[in-house]
């Protein structure tokens, strides 16, 4: 019976959080994000794949170099958005149902993996990481912008005080996580990295990364080094 009720419970938040999505961060995307977004996709080339790509905010912006496109996502609720976005795309892209611990893709597949405002929900940040690591080729490209863990202290221990609640509020969305140190340890390096915020966003999803990381040949889990890479204002 509790089972029951929880699985109800999630479908509606499920459902509630995509229709209202793109409503929610329309200030956000008008006031830069989608300049963002449009930016770090002119890097994208070749055999290209995004994680939970929503209802499909970058679909737009991704650049002819781009030969194949697969945009991933587990929600069903996003999904279905995501499919009739990607119907009406040219040249098509192909709609899969996973979730970022689980890319049901081949090593070594793909050129560029894309990850925007996600690595913020995944549930497993270094399972998600290690498995683009591994559909990657060795000369492939992880583009990212993800809202992260504040580096000042005072905003890092706010985001620590609300997390529980914005976790309901962004339906599964961690706003305290250290991505930039989830992408640089084991599996990255990280080449290309800049520090802005998100514009018009609450203070504690505003400090936001934006950058490109390489796989590390032969990297694996348990190794822990931080990048280093110079985090430029923007
Ligand atoms: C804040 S939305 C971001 C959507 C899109 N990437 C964007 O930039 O607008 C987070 C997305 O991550 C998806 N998600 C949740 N858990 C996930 C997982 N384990 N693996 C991959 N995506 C996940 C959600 O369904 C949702 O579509």
């Amino acid at each position: 019976m509790i089972a029951i009720g929880e699985r109800a419970r999630r479908a509606v938040c499920g459902r509630l959080f995509a229709a209202s999505y793109e409503w929610l961060l329309r200030g956000s995307e008008r006031a830069g994000m989608a300049d963002r977004r449009r930016d770090l996709l002119t890097r994208a080339r070749g055999a290209t794949v995004e994680i939970g790509a929503g209802t499909g905010l970058n679909m737009s912006f991704y650049p002819d170099a781009v030969t194949e496109l697969v945009l991933t996502e587990p929600s069903p609720y996003m999904e279905r958005r995501l499919r009739a976005r990607a119907a009406q795309r040219e040249p098509s892209a192909r709609v899969v149902e996973a979730a970022g611990e689980d890319l049901p893709f081949p090593d070594a597949s793909f050129d560029t993996v894309v990850a925007t405002l996600v690595l913020c929900t995944v549930v497993d940040p270094a399972k998600t990481l290690s498995e683009i690591a591994r559909i990657l080729r060795p000369d492939g490209q992880l583009l990212f912008l993800e809202h992260v863990r504040s580096s000042d202290p005072r905003l890092a221990a706010q985001q620590d005080r609300w997390h529980q609640l914005w976790l309901l509020f962004g339906h599964g969305c961690h706003c305290n996580r250290d991505t930039e140190r989830a992408i640089a340890t084991g599996h990255f390096t990280i080449e290309r990295i800049t520090c802005g915020q998100m514009p018009k966003a609450p203070r504690i999803v505003r400090p936001l990364i934006a950058g490109v990381a390489r796989p590390r040949l032969g990297a694996g889990t348990g190794r822990s080094a931080h990048s280093g890479a110079e985090c430029l204002p923007t």
